[in-house]
């Protein structure tokens, strides 16, 4: 079984955390907090169990190996500041600066390292890389908790484990679980609903589930563009809302209901993909419904992943604070790889017991 920081004493450890801070940023600040929240509870573990310095190290953007002031990390570590005491921020990685920074640090202090992706040996999966932020900071322990960062093979997710022994941070174990008890021994029916743009984006999605789940729900652009499939277990929407040039941005009413029947019936949801053009009010009536009748559902184990229908269902949350889902996952492309069964390195590296 993969082991997590609950399954080690971290009392006067330095700890090294790789969090996934990749968040969008609007003027300069940082538009939604939501991956940032989301690491907390890791952070108030540590420090609750004694760990000596916490050392958090991410991405932001794809700055391609050189230094780009517009996506340094110092707007999130103030956003991070808001949520929690005692963090401070370097605009480095390793060296001189960074070893003064560490050694001024007090028990249970925080520090942000500068964005990993202004140095080619983050992508390039540099085990040097790593090694001279190892040294730098004097890590004794590597927590990976960036969720959204594990489909990629990077210094910070991969090489890292030939330096330091890896063990998940809450997040990362809160959403592995919740995947993997979803797409391998989940509570049934299993409804998959799937939604968005591209169809090739979403294939490996319902190829892996038409077998496995109880009913697949396609809607969104995928529907209306004409998808068809010959089993019996995909419902593919049949009517549409159009504008007034006939354009199809939203499921119709037939199609909506019968979401919401095998919805009432079902026992686990994973929803991956918008099912209209939910930007606009006028279209969103079909997600805001599926939206709406799983944050209510008490009985249903309901899985949110992909970055358009997280960010929708959060906006939900926050005009109606009675919603509830189980997960609503942080990471776009990592929820979809680990639905699908691709590779995951920054997984595969964490400590078996
Ligand atoms: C994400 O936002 O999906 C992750 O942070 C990964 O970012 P990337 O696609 O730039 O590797």
């Amino acid at each position: 079984m993969k082991q997590s920081i609950q399954n080690i004493d971290v009392k006067g450890k330095v700890i090294l955390v790789r969090v996934d801070y990749n968040v969008p940023l609007d003027g300069g600040v940082v538009a939604s907090d939501l991956r940032i929240r989301a690491s907390l509870p890791t952070l108030n573990y540590l420090r609750d169990h004694g760990a000596q310095k916490i050392i958090l190290i991410s991405h932001l953007g794809r700055p391609e190996g050189t230094k780009n002031k517009d996506l340094s990390l110092r707007p999130v570590a103030d956003a991070l500041k808001k949520l929690i005491d005692r963090v401070d921020f370097i605009d480095d990685v390793s060296g001189p600066d960074v070893e003064a920074a560490v050694r001024s640090m007090k028990a249970g202090d925080i520090l942000l390292l500068e964005n990993l992706r202004f140095y080619p040996g983050e992508e390039q999966n540099s085990e040097s890389f790593i090694q001279e932020i190892i040294d730098s900071t004097g890590a004794e322990i590597f927590v990976q908790d960036g969720f959204a960062v594990i489909h990629r093979a990077h210094a910070s997710t991969a090489a890292v484990a030939h330096c330091l022994p890896v063990y998940m941070g809450l997040l990362l174990e809160r959403e592995v679980k919740a995947l993997e008890k979803a797409s391998s021994n989940p509570d049934r029916p299993l409804v998959v609903i799937i939604g968005g743009a591209k169809v090739e984006d979403k294939q490996p999605l319902i190829d892996k589930f038409t077998d496995f789940a109880d009913h697949i729900l396609v809607g969104g652009k995928i529907a209306s563009d004409g998808f068809t499939s010959d089993s019996q277990k995909i419902y593919v929407a049949e009517d549409f809302d159009e504008n007034s040039a006939g354009e199809k941005l939203d499921c119709g009413p037939l199609a909506t209901s019968k979401f919401a029947e095998v919805i009432r019936n079902s026992k686990t949801v994973i929803w991956n993909g918008l099912l209209g053009k939910a930007e606009d009010p006028a279209f969103a009536t079909s997600s805001t419904l599926v939206g709406e009748l799983l944050g209510e559902a008490k009985d249903i184990t309901s899985i949110i992943c992909g970055g358009d229908t997280t960010a929708f269902v959060e906006k939900l949350q926050s005009e109606h604070a009675h919603l509830n889902y189980s997960l609503i996952s942080t990471g776009g492309g990592a929820s979809l790889d680990f639905l699908c069964d691709n590779p995951l390195p920054g997984l595969d590296v964490v400590e078996e017991a």
